[in-house]
């Protein structure tokens, strides 16, 4: 019995100190400053292993790859994506140098980029961060035609993005 009413108790106060926290005014919310190491790895962590178990979920459809869909995916990114995601032989936007956490340059690297992660955070988008849920604005197909052009192209030349994202 004693047992429990100190289980209780710790709770209480737990609770009790984290919304004390929350009313103090002394939690840093601003973008400009890095997180705390440790509450840094935890959100990581956590943003790591969700966009794992999202995107197990997530069937590629057959024949995905064809040079239309490519094209269309990579003008897409060209609208929506390119302003924090970047794109070859351009310097990071002003708008991607604030953000925190930051957007991955996905373009850049080398390999192929999986088609069903790209598909599951473009449509679900982030919380606590700046990555928007696209599927409020496009349906699959339009981002399954994005998640197609970074599947495929990534590590494109600059040459190469300019010649698939100029108007027909
Ligand atoms: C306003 C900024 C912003 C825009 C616009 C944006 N994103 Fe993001 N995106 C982010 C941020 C920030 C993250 C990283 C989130 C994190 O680390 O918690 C992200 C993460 C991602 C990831 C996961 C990367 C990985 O492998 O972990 C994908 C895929 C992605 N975005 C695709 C897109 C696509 C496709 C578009 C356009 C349709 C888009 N994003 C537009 C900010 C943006």
């Amino acid at each position: 019995m004693k047992f429990l009413a100190g289980f209780v108790f710790c709770i209480v106060l737990g609770v009790a100190g984290a919304v004390g926290y929350s009313y103090s005014g002394l939690v840093d919310i601003t973008a400009a400053n890095p997180d705390n190491p440790a509450v840094g790895w935890l959100l990581h962590n956590t943003y790591r292993y969700s966009v794992r178990q999202g995107m197990a979920s997530v069937a590629v459809p057959a024949n995905l790859a064809t040079p239309e869909k490519i094209k269309a995916g990579a003008k897409l990114y060209s609208e929506e994506c390119v302003y924090c995601h970047g794109s070859p032989g351009e310097d990071a936007s002003s708008l991607a140098k604030g953000l925190n956490p930051p957007a991955p340059m996905l373009l850049a690297g080398s390999g192929p980029y999986p088609a069903n992660r790209a598909f599951w955070v473009a449509k679900n988008g982030v919380r606590m961060s700046a990555m928007p849920a696209w599927s409020k604005s496009y349906d699959d197909d339009h981002l399954w035609s994005v998640a197609a052009f970074l599947s495929q192209k990534r590590g494109l030349s600059a040459e190469e993005y300019k010649a698939l994202t100029a108007g027909d």
